[in-house]
C-alpha cells in the first residue's frame, strides 16, 4: 500500500518527509519521492527502489530547501516501478501524491489527451494532477473538489499548488489519510506512525471533506465549502510506534485477516465493471485454445490452486492439474498443445515457482500468472498476468493474499465457463452476484462475537500436540490451507485429510480429545462428510464443525460449531477459510508463538 506524508511548519520539510516515509516502509513499496516548495517553485525528487535510493539522489542533487512539502512511497498498481512512475506527479501548477486506485483513469486520460495533454507516466495518479490543474483558475479547493468529482475508485491525495507556497491540501475517499496537528506545524499522513514522533494529535478526514493546512492552522471543509473544523474530533494517538505500524492490531497477521473484506473487493470488483463480458478480458484476451490448465505454485499459493481446480473443473469442465513447483521443475513434466501453465505467487519471486514458469516457457507453453507484487519477476515473465491487488502482505503466513488468489481463480473459472458455454448466462449472473457479496460475507465472519468464538475454541488447543482437519472435495482443499496456517504459526502438528480416506489408516491416530476440524461447506457432499465426522466422534475426537448456518442445528455429531453465512457452495471456501485463519492465529497467540515471523519461515523463498 502507498504511503503519504506532508509537512508545513518551520523545519526543513525534506528531513521530516524522509523520516515519515521511513516510518511507512512497513506498508511495502517499490519507489519513493518528495516535493518541496523550494525557492520560487516546487522541486520534485523521486527514485525507484528503496528509500536509500532516494537518499542517495538527495545527497547527489542536494536536498530541496523549504518548509512545505509532500512525500510518497509507492506500491505500484498502474505502471511498473520506475523513476517516472514514482510519485509525486506534477502537471501545470499542481503537484500531488496519491494512494488508491483510480478505476476510470483510462477514460479520464483519454479525455485529457484529446485536449492536447501529454503524460509523462503510466500511472493512474498523474491523471488527477491534470484534472486538478484543468479546473484550477485561482480557487484550489474548488479545483480539487471538481476534479475528484469525476474520479471513480479510491484515493487519498496530498496536493500542492505552485502559486500557493504556504499551503497543503488533502482529500480522501476509501484510502486512509489523517491530518496531524502540531505546535506551529501541521502534517498529513497515510497512517499515524509517520507523524508520531512530532505529534499525537490528529484529525480523521472523512469522505467529501477537504483539509487545508498552513503551519499555523488546519481547516477542514465540507464539499460545499463550509468550515467544519469545529465539528471534527481532534484525536490523540495512544499507540506506541511499533503498534501504530500495525494499525493498532497486535500483529500484522491479524491486521491482514481483517483487511480481507477490502482486499476481496479489490480482487473481485474490477473484473465485473463491464458485466460478464469483461471478465479478465484485458488480462487474458483469448481462452479458446485451452485444453488443460497446469497450476504450479508453492505453499499456500498451491492450496489456492487446489481450490481453483475445484471451481474450474466444476464450472468450466476444463481439466486442471495442480503441481508443487519444486516437484514440477524436476519432473520433466508432460506438456503439449492446449496446455496452459498457471503460476500462482504472492511475492512473484519464489524461486521454485519462477523456475517452473521458465521451464514451461522453454517448452513453448503459454504461462499465466496470478500475482500480488506488481512488476515482480513472475509477473514480468509470464505471458499474461492477473494481479490480485491485496497490497503488501507483511505477515509471513499469508491470509489476504490467499483469499484474493482464490477469488481470482473463481473469476477465471467463471470466464472459462462462459467461453465454453458450460454455464448459462443466468447461472453466471447468479454466481457473479454472489462473488460480489463475498467481502460482505467475510466481514460477517469477523464480528466481535465470531472472534470471541474462535478465541474460545483456540484456547482449547493449548495442551494439544496433534490436530486433524477433514473434508471432502473443496473442503479438503480448505483443510489443506487451514492445516498450513496452524502449522506455520502455532507449530502444532496438523494434518489435512480427505474425510473419506481417514478410515484407511490415519483414523488409528484419533483417540480421546484429539482435536479435529471438520469442514462441511459443500452441501452435495455433506451426508458423506457427516458419516466421517461421526467416525471421528465415536473414537473420542474433539470435533469443531465448520459449516453453513443452520446445518448444525439439533445435531450431535460435533462438539463445537463455527457457522458461516451462506452463499453458493462453490464460493464457500473463501468464507470458510477466514475463521480458520483467525482460529490458527489465536491458537498461535495462546501458545506464545512469534505470529508474524514464525521460526524457520520466510515470506518468500527466493532461493532453491
Ligand atoms: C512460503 C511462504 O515461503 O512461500 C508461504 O511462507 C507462501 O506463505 C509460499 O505461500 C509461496 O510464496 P509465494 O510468494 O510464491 O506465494
Amino acid at each position: 500500500m502507498c504511503g503519504i506524508v506532508g509537512y508545513t511548519g518551520d523545519k526543513q520539510a525534506a528531513d521530516i518527509l524522509m523520516e515519515g516515509l521511513g516510518k511507512l516502509e512497513y506498508r511495502g513499496y517499490d519507489s519513493a519521492g518528495i516535493a518541496v516548495f523550494s525557492g520560487d517553485g516546487i522541486r520534485v525528487e523521486k527514485a525507484k527502489g528503496r528509500l536509500s535510493n532516494l537518499e542517495e539522489r538527495l545527497k547527489k542533487n542536494g536536498k530541496p530547501v523549504g518548509t512545505v512539502g509532500i512525500g510518497h512511497t509507492r506500491w505500484a498498481t498502474h505502471g511498473e516501478p520506475s523513476d517516472a512512475n514514482s510519485h509525486p506527479h506534477s502537471h501545470g501548477r499542481v503537484t500531488l501524491v496519491h494512494n488508491g486506485i483510480i478505476e476510470n483513469y483510462l477514460s479520464l486520460k483519454q479525455s485529457m489527451e484529446s485536449m492536447g495533454n501529454t503524460f509523462s507516466s503510466e500511472t493512474d495518479t498523474e491523471v488527477v494532477a491534470h484534472l486538478i490543474d484543468y479546473y484550477y483558475s485561482g480557487d484550489p479547493a474548488d479545483a480539487i473538489i471538481r476534479a475528484v468529482g469525476r474520479v471513480e475508485g479510491s484515493y487519498a491525495l496530498g496536493v500542492m499548488f505552485e502559486d500557493i507556497p504556504d499551503k497543503l491540501f488533502a482529500v480522501r475517499k476509501d484510502s486512509p489519510l489523517i491530518v496531524g496537528v502540531g505546535e506551529g506545524e501541521n502534517f498529513i499522513a497515510s497512517d499515524v506512525p509517520a507523524i508520531l514522533s512530532h505529534t499525537r494529535r490528529y484529525y480523521l478526514i472523512d469522505q467529501q471533506e477537504l483539509a487545508v493546512l498552513t503551519k499555523e492552522r488546519v481547516t477542514l471543509y465540507d464539499f460545499s465549502g463550509n468550515d467544519i473544523t469545529a465539528e471534527k474530533e481532534l484525536m490523540t494517538a495512544d499507540w506506541d510506534v511499533e503498534a501504530a505500524e500495525k494499525g493498532g492490531y497486535p500483529h500484522f497477521m491479524l491486521k491482514e485477516i481483517h483487511e480481507q473484506p477490502q482486499t476481496l473487493e479489490r480482487a473481485i470488483q474490477p473484473h465485473f465493471v463491464n458485466g460478464l463480458g469483461g471478465i479478465l478480458k484485458e488480462e487474458i484476451p483469448d481462452t479458446s485454445g485451452i485444453r488443460r490448465l497446469v497450476i504450479v505454485a508453492c505453499g499456500s499459493a498451491m492450496n489456492a490452486g487446489l481450490l481453483g481446480k475445484c471451481a474450474i473443473e466444476r464450472l468450466a469442465r476444463v481439466p486442471v492439474d495442480v503441481c508443487i513447483a519444486s516437484e514440477f521443475r524436476y519432473a520433466n513434466p508432460i506438456l503439449g498443445e492446449g496446455d496452459v501453465v498457471v503460476v500462482i505467487s504472492q511475492s512473484g519471486e519464489t524461486a521454485d515457482s519462477l523456475a517452473a514458469l521458465r521451464l514451461a516457457k522453454g517448452k513453448g507453453i503459454p504461462v499465466y500468472a496470478i500475482v500480488n507484487v506488481v512488476g515482480s519477476s513472475i509477473a514480468r515473465e509470464a505471458d499474461h498476468t492477473v494481479y490480485i491487488w491485496a497490497g503488501p502482505e507483511i505477515a509471513v503466513a499469508t491470509t489476504k493474499a490467499f483469499t484474493s488468489q482464490v477469488a481470482v481463480l473463481y473469476t477465471l473459472a467463471l470466464r472459462l465457463a462462459l467461453d465454453r458455454g458450460t454455464v448459462s448466462a443466468e447461472r453466471a449472473e447468479e454466481i457473479a452476484k454472489e462473488m460480489k457479496r463475498l467481502p460482505e460475507l467475510v466481514a460477517k465472519t469477523l464480528t466481535d462475537e465470531k472472534i470471541a468464538l474462535y478465541q474460545r475454541l483456540a484456547s482449547l488447543n493449548r495442551g494439544k500436540h496433534d490436530f486433524f482437519i477433514i473434508g471432502r472435495g473443496q473442503d479438503y482443499a480448505v483443510g489443506c490451507e487451514g492445516s498450513m496456517k496452524i502449522k506455520e504459526v502455532s507449530y502444532l502438528h496438523c494434518e489435512s485429510y480427505a474425510a473419506g480416506e481417514l478410515k484407511h489408516g490415519t483414523i488409528s491416530l484419533i483417540t480421546e480429545g484429539v482435536p479435529c476440524l471438520a469442514i462441511a461447506t459443500d452441501r452435495s457432499l455433506v451426508e458423506k462428510t457427516v458419516s466421517n465426522i461421526k467416525e471421528v466422534k465415536a473414537r473420542g475426537g474433539q470435533v469443531v464443525l465448520v459449516c453453513p448456518e443452520g446445518m448444525a442445528q439439533g445435531q450431535d455429531f460435533y462438539d463445537y460449531a463455527i457457522e458461516l453465512p451462506q452463499t453458493e457452495d462453490l464460493l464457500m471456501p473463501i468464507v470458510a477459510i477466514v475463521p480458520i485463519q483467525t482460529y490458527a492465529y489465536y491458537t498461535a497467540v495462546y501458545r506464545g508463538c512469534d505470529v508474524d515471523k514464525p521460526r524457520n519461515l520466510a515470506k518468500s523463498v527466493t532461493v532453491e
